[in-house]
């Protein structure tokens, strides 16, 4: 049945969806790595698609920039598609000095300043399907990905306003920042599905270095790899 910003027919999507913040990535996905893939729903331009992938079905579906939008999209996915698992695929900048550019960091665990998880009742901490991130770090020694894993933190905010605030959090631990992995966490749990963030980091917090549009694209599309091994394991 469609929801307010989901118009595909029940049955469209498949058990597993990756979920990338831009619905053009969600292109790239669908026709650079899946096999006879479809578009089935494109409400508001955030266009999914369900193909197979190794003969699995997969779907691929956006979900926007910040976890308001993320929270929208997993929700209606989950309980009125009857999504299972959620695998977010996506970009981050890097808050501690030692992790480079161009490598997949693995959340597991997501800390955030956002309101959503409280506000939703979501129990705490919140963490990935233990099954989906022991598949990743499998595939990920298996395919010689050299795998990051460690807590993000997902922030309400892109444009800090002051330098300290990622001094303070890479002292706290935390090894990337993004915008959507504590509504992925937080919704899966309360829902009842599996969730993981696997993320590129694209954007060194620390030293200044930004990957180009290039350098992007190559190394989004490794991660997009072991995410579609992982989502078809
Ligand atoms: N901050 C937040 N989200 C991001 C970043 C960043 O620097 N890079 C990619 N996603």
């Amino acid at each position: 049945m469609p929801t307010p910003h989901i118009s595909a027919p029940d049955g469209a999507f498949a058990d597993t969806v990756l979920m990338p913040g831009d619905p053009k990535r969600a292109a790239h996905l669908a026709e650079t790595f899946l096999d006879g893939a479809e578009m089935v729903t494109e409400v508001r331009g955030m266009t999914g698609f369900t193909g197979t992938y190794g003969g699995t079905p997969v779907s691929v579906m956006p979900s926007g920039m910040g976890m308001p939008s993320a929270a929208i999209y997993s929700t209606e996915l989950i309980r009125f598609y009857g999504v299972r698992r959620l695998i977010r695929v996506g970009t981050c900048g890097v808050y501690q000095p030692d992790l480079p550019l161009r490598r997949v960091v693995a959340g597991t665990e997501a800390v955030t300043d956002s309101n959503i998880p409280a506000a939703l009742g979501a129990p705490h901490p919140l963490l990935p399907s233990a099954e989906l991130l022991a598949t990743a770090e499998q595939v990920a020694a298996d395919t010689g990905v050299d795998l990051a894993t460690g807590t993000i933190f997902s922030s309400d905010i892109f444009y800090e306003p002051d330098d300290a605030t990622h001094e303070a959090r890479a002292a706290a631990g935390v090894l990337v920042v993004e915008m959507e992995a504590a509504a992925l966490y937080a919704i899966s749990a309360l829902e009842g599905a599996e969730a993981l963030t696997l993320v590129t980091t694209t954007d060194h917090l620390v030293t200044g270095e930004h990957l180009t549009a290039d350098e992007r694209q190559t190394s989004v599309d490794e991660m997009l790899e072991l995410a579609l091994r992982v989502a078809t394991t």
